[in-house]
């Protein structure tokens, strides 16, 4: 058989179920669409529907057309026949709040039927997100397709939002909501893939008018009855024990099944999409339906495109076992095959299966400050808009009269608030406080009163803010006006909040006060550096040690002038990079050394604190491996730090130009074994531990002789000596190297770091960068695993290496890269063993005498040994329950 579907289209009948009592703890559902207190329970499933109200604020309850419901349609669900549709705004959402709260596993359900509701005969298309990922793009065919998707998702909150995206393709709407609870330790997918499952096919096998829906699921999936005509349907009326695992397929499904007419061919199915990169996990139920006491037992093995998943399965009578992939099956075609493996009369059974397509998710939610500060004033003042779901997310759907800066490593923040003529009363809301990366608020022409909050001076970044217009009281403190004075704030008040003084004329008129520079600012970052420096001289005695090819270089760190280095940039003539924060220029110091001179932009806001923190750490820390700190200025209000100049650029982009002279195996090792002293140092070598928070390849400069070194400690952080974790509220990184474990847990610990230097050094061995640009994004780790699964490794090797390496130093190397990226975060090596393991790679390598070319491309390693963990790159293929003796 074979599956093209995309969406999971039902016929209605496969909503029905003979059931009267679902157990339904924590269940969510939402008829959409139908009138206030309208809650009833469906006869046919016995689950009681609630009508939006709790859930969402927005949007108009629709009926479909009568053509399409009841009478004319009498087997149509009742929850069907009302839908909730959004003509207003671009993005609506549901709120839904599990009872597992945050970190739960949830299935999701939402179901479309469009019944010409609107009368124009017109079939719309939207997008379904599951908070700031896209889940689906809803379409139809007909106008009475009922489509139903599912996906499988993870609260990062205590609530989770579903929102209705349009996108110039009509009106979305939506015609039901569910929500099941999961089993946490259920439905998993292998770290390093950041996605949701969304149902793609999920069959009751050999039994063809089923219901779909049964009471004793207890997590109320719809299972579509399937059978072929070349199966044998089976079926028993003996009850199966379903308890051996957390899957729970209900007893109906179990009870049926089939097995192939001829019972020497196997049971196939396949599937076909159209994108290569698609990944895949298969969940497959087994139960001999066939009293015991025949000679023979079943027995077969489950094989996906010709590579075997499970071997030997033998399926107990009447007690339903569960095998499923634990890695993602990964292409654009799929069959899977089930033969027979034992004598003539172990012929292979199947009951059940469930097939999931990963829906990646790579945006993240807002900063969790930020949307409590925005939730909070949104309360505070009822505030008359759309603003629902995620502030920021998705990108281009960010709430309306709010904008947000987005990055690609961190979180969105809120940079703006326009509520001007919003009808808002009250006192200015305290918690815009919170709200630290706002740059402009404008909340003119409303009816606020009270005083003008001295908070507003802590908003550092804030460079608009309009209060014009409103009923406030009392003056704009000093400090804002001095911010206003100096340039860096455009400030409109009215004229009664001018005064600092009583002796101002009470004749004024409204006037904006243009700007420019805090100096507070400057001054205190010109004193923590003294501080810092100071201290760092007095401990000079006691560091220094840490590595004996470290060179001391804290006699030269030293402050220049801002002239200084314009002189030494000879006027920031030459941009030789750029950063979030700014430029970094080519300069050169007087005693002819060039060095890389990075200036912080007067507009960067996230830049200051990571600037600073880079200040901080390079005064402490030096090592070879280590960007090379000259010196600072911090004059004129502007900041500078002065690096050495790296003339061979970053690794990133080393690797990937393709114009440069490749880098053989032996390069290749001795630059990962710079970065990994650099890393080793700052975990082992410091006190405390310094967790350098992004490492990626772009941070790690060559210099002229390709000597490695780690840079750009802006997000870096030391951990408390007493304690190896630490829990940080906004998780960084960069996307592709950041570790999954840390971003979920936001635990954070040096195994980060080590994670993410595992990715690099797989972008070393195999030239392609972390995240695989094609149509679809691929990671690293998802594009070589297929191949080591099949022992061959030269076809991931860099072709840029012509074949030209010791093929042991290189399976080292990956398992190394393996050992960096295990999901456990407690799995992984310490970088003193990376360390070490690198260096018995170049050994290797090195001890491999004249170079040999190798035929490398179509050559293939089958089953290549390894020393330890062979477990890492076996199929692992996890059997579930199937105890021996039942
Ligand atoms: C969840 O599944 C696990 C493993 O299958 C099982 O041990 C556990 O009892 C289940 N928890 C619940 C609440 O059913
Ligand atoms: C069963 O299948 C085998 C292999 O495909 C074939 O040789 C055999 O003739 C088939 N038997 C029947 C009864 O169709
Ligand atoms: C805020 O919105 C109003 C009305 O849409 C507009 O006139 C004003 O310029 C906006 N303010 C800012 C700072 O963009």
């Amino acid at each position: 058989m074979a599956f093209f579907l995309h969406l999971f289209v039902f016929s209605v009948a496969a909503w029905f179920a003979h059931v009267h009592a679902q157990l339904q703890t924590g269940f969510i559902s939402i008829d959409c669409g139908s009138p206030e207190d309208m809650n009833f329970v469906d006869l046919e499933t016995g689950i009681s529907y609630t009508s939006d109200g709790p859930f969402i604020s927005t949007g108009e309850n629709r009926n479909m057309s009568l053509e399409y419901r009841y009478p004319n349609n009498p087997m149509l669900p009742r929850a069907f026949s009302d839908l909730r549709t959004f003509p207003q705004g671009n993005k609506n959402c549901y709120t839904l709040r599990p009872i597992g709260g945050k970190t739960s596993l949830n299935l999701i359900r939402a179901t479309f039927m469009y019944g010409n509701y609107d009368g124009e005969n017109k079939l719309p298309e939207f997008d379904l997100y599951l908070g700031v990922n896209l889940w689906e793009s809803v379409k139809f065919v007909n106008a009475s397709d009922v489509v139903i998707t599912e996906i499988i998702g993870v609260a990062f909150e205590d609530t989770l939002s579903v929102c209705l995206v349009n996108i110039g393709q009509g009106v979305p709407f939506i015609s039901v909501l569910e929500l099941r609870p999961l089993n946490r330790s259920i439905y998993n997918i292998e770290p390093g893939i950041s996605g949701s499952l969304v149902v793609f096919q999920r069959l009751d096998i050999g039994y063809t008018n089923g219901t779909g829906r049964y009471a004793d699921d207890m997590y109320d999936r719809i299972w579509s009855p399937y059978n072929s005509p070349a199966w044998d349907s089976l079926h028993t009326s003996v009850d199966i024990d379903i308890s051996g695992n957390g899957y729970r397929a209900p007893n109906e499904v179990m009870q049926t099944g089939a097995t192939p007419k001829n019972g020497t061919e196997s049971l196939e199915f396949s599937w076909n999409v159209s994108d290569p990169k698609s990944k895949f996990y298969i969940y497959m139920y087994f139960a001999d339906l066939v009293m015991p006491g025949r000679n023979q037992t079943r027995q077969f093995n489950v094989s996906w495109n010709k590579v075997q998943l499970f071997g030997n399965v033998s399926p107990h009578a009447y007690y339903a076992s569960t095998f499923y992939s634990s890695r993602a099956l990964v292409g654009n075609e799929h069959k899977i095959s089930i033969q027979r493996s034992g004598s003539e009369n172990a012929v292979p059974i199947l009951n059940a299966i469930e097939i999931y397509r990963v829906q990646e998710f790579t945006d993240l939610a807002t900063i969790s400050r930020d949307v409590d500060a925005i939730h909070n004033f949104r309360t505070t003042y009822k505030v008359n808009r759309n603003w629902v779901g995620d502030p920021c997310g998705p990108k281009k759907y960010s709430w309306e009269g709010v904008l947000c800066n987005y990055t690609n490593s961190s979180p969105p923040q809120i940079i703006s608030i326009n509520l001007s003529t919003s009808d808002l009363t009250g006192q200015v809301a305290a918690s815009l406080a919170n709200l630290s990366s706002l740059e402009t608020l404008d909340l003119s022409n409303n009816s606020l009163t009270g005083p003008i909050p001295d908070f507003l001076e802590k908003l550092s970044f804030l460079k608009f803010l309009n209060l014009r217009g409103n009923q406030l009281s009392g003056y704009v403190s000093r400090s804002l006006l001095e911010r206003s004075k100096a340039g860096l704030l455009i400030l409109s008040v009215d004229s009664q909040n001018l005064c600092d003084s009583g002796s101002c004329q009470s004749k004024k008129k409204k006037i904006a006060v243009p700007i420019i520079v805090s100096v507070l600012t400057s001054l205190i970052l010109l004193l923590l550096l003294f501080i810092i420096l100071r201290y760092r001289s007095k401990r000079k005695t006691i560091k220094g040690n840490s590595n004996e090819e470290g060179r001391a270089l804290e006699s030269n760190n030293r402050q220049f002038t801002y002239a200084e280095v314009a002189n030494m940039t000879n006027n920031f003539q030459t941009a030789i990079g750029k950063g979030g924060f700014g430029t970094v220029y080519l300069g050169r110091l007087k005693n002819g050394s060039q060095v890389a001179v990075k200036l912080l932009s007067a507009s960067s806001s996230q830049g200051y604190k990571e600037f600073q923190n880079e200040a901080e750490l390079l005064m402490r820390v030096h090592h070879r491996n280590l960007a090379s700190f000259v010196g600072y200025s911090h004059d004129n209000n502007k900041m500078a730090l002065v690096y050495e100049y790296m003339a061979n650029g970053n690794l990133k982009s080393y690797i990937s130009d393709r114009n440069l002279h490749p880098l053989s195996w032996e390069m290749r090792l001795k630059i990962a074994i710079d970065a990994a002293q650099g890393l080793e140092y700052l975990h082992h070598g410091c006190r405390p531990a310094i967790i350098h928070r992004d490492v990626k390849s772009a941070n790690i400069l060559l210099n002229e002789n390709l000597v490695a070194k780690i840079a750009d400690f802006g997000l870096s952080k030391g951990l408390p000596d007493d304690q190896t974790t630490h829990i940080f509220a906004e998780v960084t990184g960069t996307p592709g190297y950041l570790d999954p474990e840390y971003r979920e847990s936001r635990n954070l610990n040096e195994k980060s770091d080590v994670y993410s230097f595992g990715i690099v050094l797989l972008e070393l061995i195999t030239g392609q960068p972390a995240i695989i640009k094609t149509t679809y994004h691929t990671h690293i780790i998802q594009y070589v695993t297929p191949y080591l699964e099949h022992g061959d490794i030269t076809s991931i090797v860099d072709e840029q290496m012509e074949g030209d390496f010791n093929l042991d130093s290189v399976w080292k190397a990956i398992e190394l890269s393996v050992a960096c990226t295990r999901a456990k975060s407690t799995q992984r090596v310490t970088m003193s063993e990376v360390l070490t393991g690198l260096k018995s790679c170049l050994e290797m390598e090195l001890a491999r005498g004249p170079k040999n070319q190798v035929n490398h491309g179509s050559q293939k390693m089958v089953g290549l040994r390894m020393d330890h963990s062979p477990e890492v790159f076996s199929m692992d293929f996890d059997l579930m329950t199937a105890p021996s003796g039942r």
